[in-house]
């Protein structure tokens, strides 16, 4: 079972979410240190604070993406809220046509942090439920369809993700308290929803902040 953190004061959860993130980079003997980021609004004000930290040295850090719309929102996010105020990141690797290469060719684990999100429908990443991206087993990265908001979208598969020493989910709003509890309990299978698929990981954070509507 994950470790469950929830809060119901926005910048308490925004403050330990961010220390959660700088103790395991702080804690990291790795000399390079790869990370892959969700899009969505929850990880905004995370995000935001991280750049301001002191703690982190981003003269080790690699960042990915974990998924990306048509738009290309969550690359343009990511830069907004973080990588614009960095001036010493070791590199930025968004998702380009050579992604799953790259991808490919890293050590494993693949990487040493993973943030995702959780939608309403109990979607992860770009991984919608009842769709056959939940049960790919092969490819690293996917191409799939959202059924609300921007359609086309391409994600790093379960197997991608799952190859992380650790996993943190940001979670931020009143209206996910339902799909918080089923996806933790043996209610629903995987293809209902798939976050579901990463509760086989042994270092899974949660940070629940229902403090917004
Ligand atoms: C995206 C995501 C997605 C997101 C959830 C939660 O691009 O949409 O990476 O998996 O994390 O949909 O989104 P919110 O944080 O906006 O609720």
């Amino acid at each position: 079972m994950p470790n469950i953190y929830k809060f119901n004061i926005g910048s308490d959860f925004v403050l330990k979410a961010v220390t959660g993130i700088e103790d395991f980079m702080e804690s990291s003997e790795a000399s390079s240190i790869r990370i892959a980021l969700s899009g969505g609004s929850s990880p905004i004000a995370v995000y935001e604070k991280l750049a301001a930290s002191q703690k982190i040295d981003w003269s080790r850090i690699e960042i990915y993406q974990v998924d990306e719309r048509s738009d290309h929102s969550n690359e343009e996010m990511i830069r907004e809220a973080l990588i614009a105020k960095l001036s010493d990141l070791k590199a930025f690797h968004p998702f380009d046509k050579n992604y799953e290469k790259k991808i490919q060719a890293l050590p494993r684990p693949f990487f040493h942090l993973v943030l995702l999100g959780l939608g309403e429908d109990g979607h992860t990443a770009s991984i919608f439920p009842h769709s056959s991206a939940v049960e790919e087993i092969e490819a690293l990265t996917l191409k799939t369809e959202s059924p609300t908001g921007v359609k086309e979208r391409i994600t790093l598969s379960f197997p991608a993700i799952l190859s992380s020493e650790k996993i943190i989910f940001l979670i931020r709003g009143a209206g996910k308290k339902e799909i918080l509890s089923r996806w933790l309990s043996d209610e629903g299978s995987e293809m209902e929803i798939p976050a579901k698929v990463i509760l086989d990981h042994p270092d899974v954070d949660v940070y629940y902040d229902y403090s917004q509507s």
